[in-house]
C-alpha cells in the first residue's frame, strides 16, 4: 500500500492508495477514527458494487448507517443535503462520529459538505471510485452542492481524516467515466511536471488498460503534485488557480450545453485544447511544445463540439463566470510542457478565434487547433 502525506498542519492527512485491500480499511479507519457510528453515503451504481464489500470490511469496528442517493450531479443539492442530515440525526450520529464517502465526486462534494456542516464539522473520510475523485474531488478539501443559479455555489474547504483509494474499484467504472478522470491525469502533468508527461507517454496503454502498478504509479503522482500545491495554498488565494488549467473555456463549454452534453473532463480537455491555442497564439508556447501536449489530449480523445452550438453562447457562459467572479477572465496558459502562468488580459479576437476553430473543428483536425 503507497501513502501520500498531504501537509497542512493540524489538518494534515494520509492518502492511501491500495488495490484488492478492503479487509485492511478497518485497521487503518480506527488510527484516524474513534469507534462508533458513521454515515456511510454512496449512491446507488456504487452501492450496489462495492456497499456490501465496505459494511462488512466496517461492521466488527463501526456500526454503519448507510444512505443512498441518485447517482449523478442533480443530488448535490441542499435538499438531499437535508435528508443526509435527518438520517443523521435520527441515527443518533454525533460530534465524534464520522461521515463517509463512497463514490465519486458527487457523493464525496455532497457527503463533505454535510460532514462540513452537521453539528458544525464532523471527521469526514473520502473512499473515491470515479478516477476522476481518485486524482481530483477527493484530494483537496472543496466540498460543496450546487445552486439552481451555478454548480458549487454552496461550499467550504473541509479536509478529510483519510482517502483510501481501492484502484480495483475503477474496473467497473463505465470507460466514458474513466477518460474523463484521464483528462484531469494529463492536466497536472500539462500544468507541473515534463517528467510526469514523459511517463504517460510512455505508459499510456498500460494506464488505460489498467495495468496495476502502471495505475498505481499515475494515480499517485495525482495525488502528490495535488497535494504539494494545496499544500501551498489550501484555499486558493493564489497558486492553487493553476489547478484550473483548461476549466476556464471548459466550464463555459459545460454551461452552455446545459451540463447535459460533456462530462466535466471532456469539457477541460477540450479547455486545456483550446488554452494550448491561446498560449501558442501569444507566442507563450514554442510550436513542438503545443504540438506534445496536443498529441496527449488526442489520446484521451477530444470531444468535438455539438454540431449547432453558436459561440455567443459559450463566449455568453464565460461573462457570466466573470460576473460571478467580480474579475477579468482568468486563463491558465502553458509556457512550456509541465509549466502555466496564470494570465488575466487575453484579447477577445484571440479567444473568439481560437473558439472557433474548436466548435467548427472536425476530430482528426483538432491538431490544427494551434495553428
Ligand atoms: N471537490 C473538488 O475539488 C472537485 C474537483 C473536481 C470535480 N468535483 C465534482 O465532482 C463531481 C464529478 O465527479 P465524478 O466525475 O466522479 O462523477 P460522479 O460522482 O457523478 O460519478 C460518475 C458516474 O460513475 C458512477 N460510478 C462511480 N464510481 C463507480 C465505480 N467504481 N464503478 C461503476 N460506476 C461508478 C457513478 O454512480 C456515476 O454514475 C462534480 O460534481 C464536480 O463538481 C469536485
Ligand atoms: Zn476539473
Amino acid at each position: 500500500m503507497q501513502s501520500i502525506n498531504v501537509d497542512l498542519k493540524e489538518r494534515s492527512y494520509e492518502i492511501k492508495i491500495a488495490s484488492n485491500s478492503w479487509q485492511r480499511l478497518a485497521a487503518t479507519l480506527v488510527k484516524v477514527l474513534p469507534p462508533g457510528k458513521v454515515l456511510l453515503v454512496s449512491d446507488e451504481h456504487v452501492w450496489s458494487h462495492y456497499g456490501s464489500c465496505v459494511e462488512s470490511a466496517l461492521k466488527d469496528s463501526y456500526t454503519v448507517v448507510p444512505v443512498i442517493i441518485t447517482p449523478g450531479e442533480a443530488s448535490k443539492t441542499l435538499a438531499e443535503a437535508d435528508r443526509l442530515y435527518t438520517v443523521a440525526i435520527e441515527a443518533g450520529l454525533d460530534r465524534s462520529n464520522a461521515v463517509i464517502a463512497l463514490g465519486g465526486g458527487v457523493v464525496g462534494d455532497l457527503a463533505g459538505f454535510v460532514a462540513a456542516t452537521y453539528l458544525r464539522g464532523v471527521p469526514f473520510v473520502q473512499i473515491p471510485t470515479t478516477l476522476l475523485a481518485q486524482v481530483d474531488s477527493s484530494v483537496g478539501g472543496k466540498v460543496a452542492v450546487n445552486h439552481r443559479l451555478g454548480k458549487n455555489l454552496i461550499g467550504a474547504f473541509y479536509q478529510p481524516k483519510l482517502v483510501w483509494i481501492e484502484l480495483d474499484t475503477l474496473q467497473t467504472l463505465p470507460p466514458r467515466e474513466f477518460m474523463a478522470g484521464a483528462a484531469e491525469v494529463v492536466k497536472y502533468g500539462a500544468i507541473l511536471s515534463t517528467d510526469f508527461i514523459t511517463l504517460l507517454e510512455e505508459k499510456w496503454e498500460g494506464f488505460i488498460q489498467q495495468d496495476k502498478s502502471v495505475l498505481q504509479r499515475i494515480i499517485a503522482t495525482c495525488c502528490n503534485l495535488k497535494a504539494q500545491v494545496v499544500a501551498e495554498d489550501e484555499r486558493e488565494t493564489g497558486r492553487r488557480a493553476i489547478l484550473n488549467f483548461g476549466h476556464t473555456l471548459g466550464h463555459a463549454l459545460e454551461a452552455a450545453t446545459s451540463f447535459q452534453y460533456y462530462l466535466h473532463g471532456e469539457a477541460v480537455l477540450a479547455g486545456m485544447v483550446m488554452a494550448v491555442g491561446i498560449a501558442k497564439k501569444l507566442a507563450l508556447l514554442s510550436a513542438a511544445e503545443a504540438e506534445r501536449l496536443l498529441n496527449l489530449f488526442a489520446r484521451v480523445g477530444i470531444k468535438p463540439a455539438p454540431p449547432d452550438l453558436p459561440e455567443e453562447d459559450v463566449l455568453a457562459a464565460l461573462k457570466q463566470d466573470k460576473k460571478r467572479m467580480g474579475e477579468e477572465t482568468v486563463f491558465i496558459l502553458p509556457t512550456a510542457v509541465g509549466e502555466v502562468v496564470i494570465y488575466r488580459h487575453v484579447a477577445r479576437e484571440i479567444i473568439v478565434e481560437v473558439l472557433l476553430k474548436y466548435l467548427q473543428g472536425k476530430e482528426g483536425s483538432l491538431l490544427a487547433l494551434a495553428d
